[in-house]
Parts: structure tokens; C-alpha cells; sequence
């Protein structure tokens, strides 16, 4: 199965991806993710990416492909993968469409995690997140055993820098305008399905995997 994960900045998209990695066992590919490990390292291009990250606006799509395309190209993305938060614009839906043919993979389905702005708002405002280990966790939905530390290793969470209000609400409009295109381009490739992300977490979880069992993808 190779899926992309398509919606708005906390629509859930790393979450289920997760869930989605533990059980059906693909890779996951969240180009966030890529960013921020390669800025904790000291990576040179991802620190000319990092004043983009900060004001919750696009990093350049030539990096972001390069990335991409050279996660792909490993061999643990041969038993199936799942693009979080990548394709962001058209240039970058084409520029994967290049390197899949290159690399003789496809697209299976993309699903569209559908929220309304509000919930992403409360989303994104109560998120903490692990500096360690990259475990998500929410203040009301999803809190921690002890409130302050990580269940898996211990560390003290934090927010991310990108979520705080007024850079949510700049990352939601940049959103509306280079990325909501999308919905309609996967659509016309009759690749796109559309799930209503605004329900529990383990709920979405198993109507996700209901519709790949369906489907006969999983
Ligand atoms: P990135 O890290 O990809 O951020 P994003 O797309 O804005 O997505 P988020 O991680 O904010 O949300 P999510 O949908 O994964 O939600 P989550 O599961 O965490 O990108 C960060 C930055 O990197 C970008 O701004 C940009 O600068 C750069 N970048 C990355 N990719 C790029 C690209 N392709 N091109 C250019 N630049 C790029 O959930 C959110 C919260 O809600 C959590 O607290 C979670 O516990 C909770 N939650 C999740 N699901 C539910 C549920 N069903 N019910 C209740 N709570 C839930």
C-alpha cells in the first residue's frame, strides 16, 4: 500500500499515520518530521528551512522533493509507505509523480482527512510533543500518563514553535491557498478518498483500516 495522507495542519495525519505504521507495518514519511530531525543535527539545508518552519510557511519545493525522493529510494520503503504532510502544492504532486515513475512506484489512494478550522485550532493550540523520541501527545485528548513527561522515554514534552496561534492561522491559510488544490487534483485521478477526520482517534483509525481491508489494499 502506498498512500498519501492529505489535510489541514492538525487534522490528525501524523497520528493515524502511526497507528497506521505499527499496524499494517509501512513506512512512514512525514517531511515535518524529516525537517526538524535534520535541524536538531545541524543538517545546513534544513537550517536555511528553519525561518520558514518558525513562520509556519512552505520550505522550497526543490528540498522538500530531494528529501522525498531520496527517502523513497530505501529499501524499507519497498514494503509500502505513507506520505504525511507531502504533497503541499502542485509543483510538489508533479515533482512526486516524476520521481515515482523514476523509481517505478505509484500512488494507491490518497485520503483526505476533512476538519473543520475550529477543531484544527484546538488541535494544534493543545498539542505537546516529544524533543526525543517525536511521540505526540494532547493536553485534553490525548495527555500523557503524568501530564508533563513522555509515556515512552521520560522527556519533558514541549509545544512546537509552529504552534502558537498566530502561526496556526498563517499555516491554515497558506493551507486554503497551496495545498487545498490538491483535494480536487487527486480527485480527477480518481485516487482521493474523503474521510470526515473530526471523531475520536481509535474510531478514524478503524474506519481507515476498514476502508483499505474493503478496497483490498491491506
Ligand atoms: P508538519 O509537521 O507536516 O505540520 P502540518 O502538516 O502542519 O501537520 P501537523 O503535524 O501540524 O498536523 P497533523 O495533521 O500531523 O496532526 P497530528 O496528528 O499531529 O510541517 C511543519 C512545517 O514543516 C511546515 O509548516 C513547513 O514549514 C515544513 N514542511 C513540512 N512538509 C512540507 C512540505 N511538503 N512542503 C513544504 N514545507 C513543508 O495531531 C494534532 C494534535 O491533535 C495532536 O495533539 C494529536 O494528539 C491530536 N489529535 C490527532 N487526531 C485526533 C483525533 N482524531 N481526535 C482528537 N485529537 C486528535
Amino acid at each position: 500500500m502506498n498512500l498519501i495522507l492529505l489535510g489541514p495542519p492538525g487534522a490528525g495525519k501524523g497520528t493515524q499515520a502511526d497507528l497506521l505504521r505499527k499496524r499494517f507495518g509501512w513506512l512512514h514519511i512525514s517531511t515535518g518530521d524529516i525537517l526538524r530531525r535534520a535541524l536538531r543535527m545541524g543538517n545546513p539545508i534544513a537550517r536555511q528551512a528553519q525561518t520558514q518552519m518558525d513562520r509556519g510557511e512552505l520550505v522550497s519545493d526543490e528540498v522538500v522533493l530531494s528529501l522525498v525522493e531520496s527517502r523513497l529510494k530505501e529499501p524499507d520503503a519497498a514494503g509500502g509507505y505513507i506520505l504525511d504532510g507531502f504533497p503541499r502544492t502542485s509543483a510538489q504532486a508533479q515533482g512526486l509523480e516524476a520521481a515515482l515513475h523514476r523509481l517505478g512506484k505509484q500512488i494507491d489512494m490518497v485520503l483526505y482527512l476533512d476538519i473543520s478550522a475550529p477543531m484544527v485550532l484546538s488541535r494544534l493550540l493543545g498539542r505537546r510533543v516529544c524533543p526525543n523520541c517525536e511521540a505526540n501527545f494532547h493536553v485534553v485528548n490525548r495527555p500523557s500518563v503524568d501530564d508533563k513527561r513522555c509515556d515512552r522515554c521520560g522527556t519533558l514534552l514541549v509545544q512546537r514553535d509552529d504552534d502558537q496561534p498566530e502561526t496556526v492561522q498563517r499555516r491554515l491559510k497558506i493551507y486554503n491557498e497551496q495545498t487545498e488544490g490538491l483535494i480536487d487534483y487527486y480527485r480527477s485521478r480518481e485516487l482521493l478518498i474523503r474521510i470526515i477526520a473530526d471523531r475520536p482517534i481509535d474510531s478514524l483509525h478503524e474506519d481507515i483500516a476498514s476502508i483499505f481491508h474493503q478496497r483490498k489494499l491491506a
